[in-house]
C-alpha cells in the first residue's frame, strides 16, 4: 500500500511537540508493517539543513498566487524514511517558530501558508506533480492539514482515499475570511470563521484521533471545543487509536542522551543519571531527596498553573522539582523567579530543549504530567518506560496509559503511575503526596517501577489498527491475501 503522511512537524527535522514525535514514530512503524510510505511536509529552514540526500525533484504550480513553489526529496537525517518537502522561500523560508514569529505572535499569513500546504499535497496526491508515484491513501493530520481532505473529496474523478487524525481538538486554525484565499465552497464555517479543522474532520473519509478515551471525550461539548456535533455526525467514521513510543529514541538501554544507560533489572544507571541531572540544574546531589520532573508546554491544558500554585506545597515536602518548558509567558517568568528564590529545590529551565528533556525523563524520580484534557500524551510513556512513575490526571490518553497505585493494583501487578481525577490543584497534589508517600517505601516503589518499566507502548500494535483502517477504506487486502 502506498501511503502519504501529511504533517506540519516531524522529529528530528521540525518539533514543536507531540505531533512530531508521531509523524516520525507511526510513518517509520507503518513502513516496518510493509508499507510504501512518504512523510510530506513544509520546508522549513530548519527541516531542509537536515534532510539526507535532499535534490529538488520538481516546480509546483501557482496556487493562492504563490508562484516559487518546489518539491524536494530526501529522507530523515538518522533512518531511511523517505521525506517530501512543499518549498516556497515566500511562505516557509523564514526564521522564527513554526507557526509563530521570535516574539510568539501567530505568522499573519497562518491561513495561506497552510491554505497552499495542502493544496500542494493535494496536487500531488492526484498526479499533478510529475513524480511518479502515487499514493492509495492520504494521511492527513491536524488543522494545518484540514483542507487537503477537502480538495480531494472535491476532487471529480479517481482519488486516493483520506484519513484525518484530530491530536488536539482545541488547536482549530480558525481564520477571518479576509485571511483565507479563495477556496471554493466548502461546508467548513465556524462562528463566522473558516475552520481548517472542521474541514478535515467533515470530508475525510475517515477520522481518527489518539486515544480511545479522548475518542469518546470529544464527542461531548465539555471537550469538543464546539466541534463534538461534527465528530459525532461521522458515526462510525471516526474512532481512537493509542499512539506509541519510538523505542529505539526513547529507550534508558540505549538512550545517547544520557550519562548512564539501564533496564528494568539493572537500574544503577538511573542513579547516575539523577546525580548528573542534579549536578547540571544546581540542585544539590542528594540521592534520597525525590526529583519531580515537569516536561511540557506551559499551558492551560497543561494544568501549568495548578504547578505554580503548588510551589510552595512542593518546597516544604523537601523534594526537587526540575522544570523544562516553554509556552505562557507569565507562568515562564513565575518558575524563572521561583527557581531564582529556592536554588536549592527548584530548577526551571525556559525554553525547548530536547536533550534535557531526555535527561529529565531518566534522572527524575516522578513525572508531573497532569492536564485538564489530554488527548493522548507521550511524555508519561516516556516516564514509564524510563521507570520515572507518573503523576497524571484521569482524561483522554493519560487515563488510557496509567494505572493508579493502590493496594489492589500493587497486588495484580498493574500498577504503574498515579491518577487523579479533579482538575485542581488539590487533585493534583493529592496524587504527588501519594506518589511521595510510597517514594519513602522503596520496596513497594521498586516494584511499581519495574511494572512501569515493562509495560509495552511500542508502536506495533496501533500500526496494525492503522494499516487496518487504511485496509478497509481503500479496499487493498494485506499482501498475504492478494
Ligand atoms: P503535546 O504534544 O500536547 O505538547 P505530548 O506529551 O504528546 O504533548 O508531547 C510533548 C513532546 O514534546 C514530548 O516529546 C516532550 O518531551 C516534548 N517537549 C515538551 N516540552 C518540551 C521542552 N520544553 N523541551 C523539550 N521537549 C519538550
Ligand atoms: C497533541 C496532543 C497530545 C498528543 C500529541 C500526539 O499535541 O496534545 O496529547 O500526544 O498531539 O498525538
Amino acid at each position: 500500500m502506498r501511503l502519504l503522511f501529511v504533517t506540519s512537524e516531524a522529529y528530528p527535522l521540525a518539533k514543536t511537540g507531540g505531533l512530531a514525535d508521531v509523524s516520525r514514530s507511526l510513518p517509520a512503524a507503518l513502513k516496518r508493517q510493509g508499507a510504501d510510505i512518504t512523510v510530506l511536509m513544509p520546508a522549513y529552514p530548519r527541516a531542509v539543513v537536515q534532510l539526507r540526500d535532499a535534490k529538488v525533484v520538481t516546480r509546483l504550480g501557482p496556487a493562492f498566487g504563490i508562484t516559487d513553489g518546489l518539491l524536494i526529496a530526501g529522507t530523515f537525517p538518522d533512518c531511511d524514511l523517505p521525506v517530501l518537502l512543499v518549498s516556497s522561500a515566500t511562505l516557509f523560508g523564514r526564521d522564527g517558530g513554526l507557526y509563530q514569529d521570535n516574539e510568539g505572535a501567530d505568522w499573519g499569513d497562518n491561513a495561506l501558508r497552510f491554505a497552499y500546504f495542502s493544496k500542494a499535497a493535494a496536487d500531488l496526491a492526484l498526479g499533478r506533480t510529475d513524480i511518479g508515484w502515487l499514493p492509495d491513501l492520504v494521511h492527513a493530520n491536524d488543522w494545518h492539514t484540514g483542507l487537503l481532505p477537502y480538495f480531494l473529496a472535491h476532487h471529480e474523478g479517481a482519488r486516493p482515499r483520506t484519513v484525518f487524525t484530530t491530536h488536539n481538538m482545541a488547536f482549530q486554525g480558525n481564520f477571518g475570511h479576509g485571511d483565507v484565499p479563495d477556496l471554493g465552497h466548502g461546508d467548513f464555517e465556524f462562528y463566522g470563521k473558516v475552520s481548517y479543522l472542521k474541514a478535515g474532520l467533515r470530508y475525510a473519509d475517515r477520522v481518527t484521533t489518539v486515544s480511545p478515551t479522548y475518542a469518546r471525550e470529544i464527542l461531548t461539548p465539555e471537550y469538543g471545543f464546539g466541534l463534538d456535533g461534527v465528530l459525532a455526525a461521522r458515526g462510525s467514521d471516526f474512532c481512537g487509536i493509542l499512539n506509541g513510543i519510538d523505542e529505539t529514541i526513547w529507550n534508558p538501554a540505549t538512550d545517547r542522551f544520557l550519562p548512564a544507560n539501564y533496564r528494568p533489572r539493572e537500574t544503577a544507571g538511573k542513579r547516575v543519571c539523577k546525580r548528573e541531572l542534579q549536578r547540571e540544574l544546581g540542585l544539590p546531589p542528594a540521592p534520597d531527596v525525590p526529583v519531580i520532573g515537569f516536561v511540557s508546554r506551559l499551558t492551560h491544558q497543561k494544568m501549568a498553573d495548578a504547578l505554580i500554585e503548588a510551589l510552595p506545597w512542593i518546597a516544604e515536602r523537601g523534594a526537587q522539582l526540575a522544570v523544562v518548558g516553554e509556552g505562557d509567558r507569565a507562568i515562564e517568568a513565575t518558575l524563572a523567579h521561583a527557581a531564582e528564590q529556592h536554588p536549592t529545590v527548584i530548577a526551571a529551565t525556559v525554553g525547548y530543549d530536547e536533550t534535557l528533556a531526555h535527561k529529565l525523563q531518566a534522572g527524575s524520580d516522578i513525572l508531573l504530567a497532569p492536564a485538564r484534557f489530554e488527548p493522548c500524551g507521550l511524555t508519561q510513556l516516556y516516564a514509564l518506560k524510563y521507570g520515572t512513575l507518573p503523576v497524571v490526571r484521569r482524561t483522554g490518553g493519560l487515563a488510557d496509559t496509567v494505572v493508579d497505585t493502590n493496594n489492589l493494583s500493587i497486588c495484580d501487578r498493574t500498577a504503574s503511575g498515579f491518577v487523579f481525577d479533579d482538575p485542581t490543584t488539590d487533585g493534583m497534589i493529592s496524587a504527588l503526596s501519594r506518589a511521595l508517600a510510597l517514594y519513602r517505601d522503596q520496596l513497594h516503589w521498586r516494584l511499581v517501577q519495574l511494572q512501569a518499566m515493562t509495560r509495552t507502548f511500542g508502536w506495533d500494535r496501533s500500526a496494525g489498527a492503522y494499516m487496518d483502517l487504511y485496509r478497509g477504506v481503500t479496499g487493498i487486502a494485506p499482501k498475504w491475501r492478494e
